[in-house]
């Protein structure tokens, strides 16, 4: 089959290089795609926010499945365009979406089902919302309603920084998504991220992650996308991971298909863990990036097999063939990144870099310029790694890194620590 992903990052390389292993998949288009995706596949221009035009090109093209990669499309119902055109796709509708979209839909949806999470309140004025963090007193967590590319959110271990954060959310520090605000009761534990697939009635885990999401070593200096991620997350046990299936994640989808608007693509679940229990940080609708590395490095071509599956209703007979092993990648960003970075370095070294099941350099932020693999983003490679325990994954990534030649980047020392 004729297979089409969309997206440009070190997640969508990692889709990609999983579903192209699978016998199923004849020709594979990545659009817009980057450097190292060019390498094993084609990629197109396309505007892939414009339903429309990734109707008409899928149809151009013979495409028989596509793969939404991140959110923002399918925030605007680029799959529901598709899904309205005849084409199979993978991905959550317009109205699903919201799950990550909109912070208060998700908590409204939480309240209706029992879903475990946090206590909220939610306001579209700021006397309310201060009032409310008056009456709760601190730590207390907000949130601009929105999506605010992962920076919506204050964690304020005291009252005059959750007021301060309000003021900056009502008066437009996250644009549109501030306009709203839900304000959270603060939540203490470990985090970790179940991976869950769901095909609008039935659901199966894929895996579990940590990230890293600080840019320094130690887990300090500014918030990120993530610096770097490991699979399995020890704290997620399978005893945890029963407990969140039937305490958040299967609510959650029957609420869902109950108001019409069935789940069906991966379910990204943001836990807290306290004493054995999980409760629900957020959902994202899509796989998270860099924790699709290392969930692909480790399920591999079956991948393809999982997402037709949950996109064709069957997933109650889908099953995950289970490797005891651990993965870990490791991002490389551009000096300066999570604040202002150059574009335009060249990196070196990395035709020396192993591709072989177990070691993969994926792009993220790359371009070929002048015949020359070029840095164009924040987090600009992945260097992901799997092994039989997660220190040999670790030594394995970090052995890569030795190899490339990037004076430019930076990356941290330390991915996988807590765990190690
Ligand atoms: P989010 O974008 O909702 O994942 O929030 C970003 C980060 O803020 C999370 O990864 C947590 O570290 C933290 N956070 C969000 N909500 C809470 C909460 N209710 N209690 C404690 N920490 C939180
Ligand atoms: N690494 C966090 C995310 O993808 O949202």
């Amino acid at each position: 089959m004729n297979i089409l992903i969309l997206g440009s990052g070190g997640r969508e390389h990692a889709l990609a290089w999983a579903v192209m292993q699978n016998p199923k998949c004849d020709r594979l288009i990545v659009a817009p795609g980057n450097a190292g995706i060019a390498m094993i596949a084609d990629c197109a221009v396309l505007d892939i926010m414009d339903g429309g035009a990734v109707v008409e090109f899928a149809q151009e093209n013979a495409i028989s499945f596509v793969i939404v990669g991140p959110e923002a499309p399918l925030a605007v119902g680029v799959s529901d365009r598709l899904r309205a055109a005849g084409v199979l796709v993978f991905g959550p509708s317009e109205a699903a979406a919201q799950l990550e979209a909109s912070k208060r839909f998700t908590k409204e949806i939480c309240a209706a089902s029992g879903a475990a999470t946090a206590d909220y309140g939610h306001f579209t004025d700021a006397a309310a919302a201060k009032a409310y963090i008056a009456a709760q007193g601190a730590p207390i967590v907000v949130k601009a309603d929105g999506l605010a590319a992962g920076k919506g959110v204050i964690v304020a271990m005291d009252e005059k920084s959750a007021l301060a954060a309000v003021d900056d959310m009502f008066s437009g520090a996250f644009g549109g998504a501030g306009a709203e605000v839900v304000i959270e009761e603060y939540m203490d534990g470990e985090e970790a991220s179940f991976f869950v697939l769901c095909d609008g009635e039935n659901v199966l885990p894929i895996g579990t992650a940590q990230d890293h999401k600080r840019a320094f070593d130690g887990d300090t200096g500014p918030n990120t996308g993530g610096m770097g991620a490991y699979s399995p997350a020890p704290v997620l046990t399978d005893e945890i991971a029963a407990k969140t299936l039937e305490t958040i994640v299967k609510p959650t989808m029957s609420e869902m298909a109950k108001r019409g608007m069935p789940y069906q693509g991966v379910l990204y679940v943001g836990l807290m863990i306290k004493d054995g229990v999980p409760r629900l940080i957020e959902y994202n609708v899509r796989f998270g990036d860099p924790e699709c590395q290392v969930l692909m490095m480790r399920l591999g071509a079956q991948v393809l097999d999982l997402l037709l599956a949950a996109s064709e209703g069957r997933l109650d007979t889908a099953r995950v063939n289970w490797a005891d092993d651990h993965a870990i990648s490791v991002v490389m960003a551009a000096n300066g990144y999570p604040g202002a970075y150059e574009k335009g370095s060249v990196i070196g070294g990395l035709e020396t870099l192993p591709e072989t099941s177990t070691s993969m350099c994926f792009h993220a932020g790359t371009a070929v310029r002048d015949g020359k693999i070029t840095a164009i983003g924040g987090r600009v490679l992945n260097i992901t790694a799997r092994g039989p325990s997660l220190g040999e994954a670790r030594n394995r990534a970090y052995e890569m890194i030795e190899k490339v030649d990037w004076p430019e980047g930076f990356n941290r020392k330390d991915i996988g620590w807590r765990a190690l």
